[in-house]
């Protein structure tokens, strides 16, 4: 399948706002690792880094990661911190690898530039096909805590086995970009079948602009049942097609970290850089239409019944079925003060604490009481 080359034109809108998602998941997954004592090496990998700056000089991932690193450069010193950043680059079926050059000589331009930086990071540069390199590097991401960015063109390395080896890892914090719309297209074809065996009919039944969420949900029916991995996507559109990152971790305070992210990008529905729900068509029914509620209120009505259901008893259990949902504390915290407002809900706090640092980091575990 013909791909455009992404560095043959100025990045456009859509590819910067990805960019600049992978860049705020790396601004705040350094300082997790850095900040915290008996780590002295952290790992990044950008598998596809193309060439450091597209034509009109706007950075690619790997200069934002470089400068992502360098705004902690004072912690990394503090706490004696070595950042690894493993970069590649390669041009199938070319003799002179070009892009690998550009990309060489722009990250070394930056680090030289910064010679206190560079005692602190160290680039190991590669030239190979992914399929190749991944295996090779497995046992280093394996070892150490690490990042990793997978911004592949279009959908040629989504497949199960990637999925289920980066499972099998605790301490990786993963973002795969993937162009979703192909499978609309090609889905029911040999080749992509071969890749990750989805049931298409099945897929295309969820519409069209749903496709990136929906291959996102097939994925995690695929990892095993007890699976601590917890997938999440995020859906850009670029003109007529649906692409989208697809982020991956097991640790809840790296999902928090994600959903977070993703909420502030989009308030309304904190996975997609469009109206994805049509939410905009919710205040515009027409009286024959049935009453339907925003992503945000229908996840409170839902809170609300597993409250007073009793299926939901703590902040623990509200929390983790928040994020499973896809949804910020915040939003379960809003619903918990209405519930106790109304008389229905008692706890004996003045917050439902209902956040990673209480519920994680402190275990302060709280019973709600229904009234
Ligand atoms: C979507 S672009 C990555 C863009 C990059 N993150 C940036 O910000 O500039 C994908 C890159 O992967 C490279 N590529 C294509 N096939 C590859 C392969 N089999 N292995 C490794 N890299 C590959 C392409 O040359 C291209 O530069």
């Amino acid at each position: 399948m013909p791909y455009k080359d992404l560095h043959s034109e100025p990045f456009d809108e859509t590819t910067i706002f990805k960019l600049e998602i992978f860049e705020d998941y790396a601004q705040a997954w350094i300082p997790t690792f850095v900040m915290q004592p008996y780590i002295s090496e952290i790992h990044i990998f950008d598998f596809f880094s193309g060439t450091g700056y597209d034509k009109a000089g706007v950075e690619g991932s790997p200069i934002r990661l470089l400068k992502k690193i360098q705004e902690h450069k004072g912690n990394l010193f503090q706490q004696n911190v070595q950042v690894v950043l493993y970069l590649n680059e390669y041009e199938p079926n070319k003799k002179d690898q070009v892009k690998f050059q550009l990309l060489k000589a722009s990250c070394d331009k930056f680090l030289n530039s910064d010679k206190s930086l560079k005692t602190k990071v160290s680039i190991r540069y590669f030239n190979e096909d992914f399929e190749n390199l991944f295996p090779k590097l497995l046992p280093d991401i394996k070892k150490y805590p690490a990042l990793v960015y997978l911004d592949q063109n279009g959908i040629k390395f989504l497949s199960e086995k990637y999925f289920l080896q980066l499972e099998k890892i605790k301490q990786t914090d993963f973002l795969y970009f993937v162009s979703s719309s192909y499978f609309w297209r090609f889905g029911e074809g040999e080749e992509f079948q071969l890749h990750l065996d989805i049931d298409m009919k099945k897929a295309k039944a969820q519409g069209y602009k749903k496709i990136h969420r929906t291959i996102t949900e097939h994925i995690r029916h695929k990892l095993p049942i007890n699976s601590k991995l917890k997938l999440f996507p995020f859906s850009l559109r670029k003109g007529v097609n649906i692409h989208g990152i697809i982020f991956g971790a097991s640790h809840p305070k790296a999902v928090d970290i994600f959903l977070g992210i993703g909420w502030k990008r989009n308030g309304e529905n904190g996975d997609a850089n469009f109206d994805i729900d049509d939410e905009a068509q919710i205040n515009q029914r027409s009286l024959f239409d049935p009453p339907r509620l925003s992503k945000v209120d229908s996840f409170k009505k839902e809170v609300e019944n597993r409250i007073l259901n009793k299926e939901i008893t703590t902040n623990k259990e509200l929390l983790d079925f928040t994020y499973s949902e896809g949804h910020i504390s915040q939003h379960a915290k809003d619903c918990l003060i209405a519930l106790k407002k109304a008389g229905k809900v008692s706890f004996d706090h003045k917050s439902p604490f209902v956040n990673y640092d209480n519920v994680y980091k402190k275990k302060r575990i709280i019973s709600y009481r229904v009234e």
